[in-house]
C-alpha cells in the first residue's frame, strides 16, 4: 500500500514525523513525501527522508530519472494521498483545480481515492470561504477529514494565549480515517 502525503505550510507539519510512525507502526505503507514550499519552513526534510526511506519531493515538479515527471510518477505510484495538514491556502489550489506546485498536481493526476485533512485555527476554519472549498472537493470526491483540537500547535505564543485553538487531526484520527480506506484498496 503506497501513500503519498502532501504536507502544505501549516506549523501542524512540524507533527509529521509522528503521524508516519503511526502508520509506519499499525500499517503496512510505504510512505511518499511531497511538501509545499511553506511546508519547507516547519519540517526538516532530512527527518522525513529518514523516516520513509524514500526522497522527499517538492515544491516544484520534476523529471525523474526515468524521464516520467513526477506528477505523473507519484499519482501512478499512490493507492492514496493524504493532504496532510491542509492549510487554507491548499484547499482553495485544491478546491479550484490548480496545479500550481507538485503536490497539488499529484492530487489532479491522481486516480486512487484522495483524502484531505484541514489543519488551521478555528476561526480561519469556520470562514465560509473555507467551507465552501471543502464542501467543494467533497463533491469532487475527496474525502474529509475534520480536524479535533490536537494538539494546540501555536495556541501559545512566548506565554501569551492567542486566544484561537489550533485544529488538526490527531495521528489516531488520521490512522482510524485511512485505515479502512487501505483495507477497501487492498481487496480491489
Ligand atoms: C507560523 C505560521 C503558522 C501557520 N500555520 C497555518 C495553519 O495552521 N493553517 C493554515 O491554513 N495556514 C497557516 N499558515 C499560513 C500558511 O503558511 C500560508 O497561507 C502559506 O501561503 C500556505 O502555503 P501552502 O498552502 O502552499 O503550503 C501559517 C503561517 C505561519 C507563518
Amino acid at each position: 500500500m503506497n501513500i503519498v502525503i502532501y504536507g502544505s505550510g501549516s506549523v501542524h507539519v512540524s507533527l509529521l514525523p509522528a503521524y508516519i510512525q503511526v502508520l509506519h507502526r499499525r500499517l503496512e505503507v510505504d510512505i511518499s513525501i511531497v511538501l509545499s514550499t511553506a511546508a519547507h519552513r516547519f519540517v526538516s526534510g532530512e527527518a522525513l527522508c529518514t523516516l520513509t526511506a524514500r526522497p522527499v519531493h517538492g515544491p516544484i515538479d520534476d523529471v525523474g530519472p526515468l524521464g516520467i515527471p513526477r506528477h505523473v510518477e507519484l499519482a501512478e505510484w499512490a493507492d492514496l494521498v493524504l493532504v496532510l495538514p491542509a492549510t487554507a491556502n491548499t484547499l482553495a489550489k485544491l478546491a479550484n483545480g490548480f496545479s500550481c506546485d507538485l503536490g497539488a498536481a499529484v492530487v489532479l493526476a491522481a486516480s486512487c481515492p484522495v483524502v484531505v485533512a484541514p489543519a488551521m485555527r478555528r476561526s480561519m476554519y469556520e470562514k465560509a470561504a473555507v467551507r465552501r472549498n471543502l464542501a467543494t472537493l467533497e463533491a469532487d470526491g475527496a474525502r474529509v477529514l475534520r480536524p479535533g483540537a490536537y494538539p494546540a500547535v501555536g495556541q501559545r505564543a512566548g506565554g501569551a494565549d492567542l486566544g484561537d485553538e489550533g485544529m488538526s487531526p490527531s495521528p489516531s484520527q488520521v490512522l482510524e480515517f485511512i485505515e479502512p480506506l487501505c483495507e477497501q484498496r487492498a481487496a480491489s
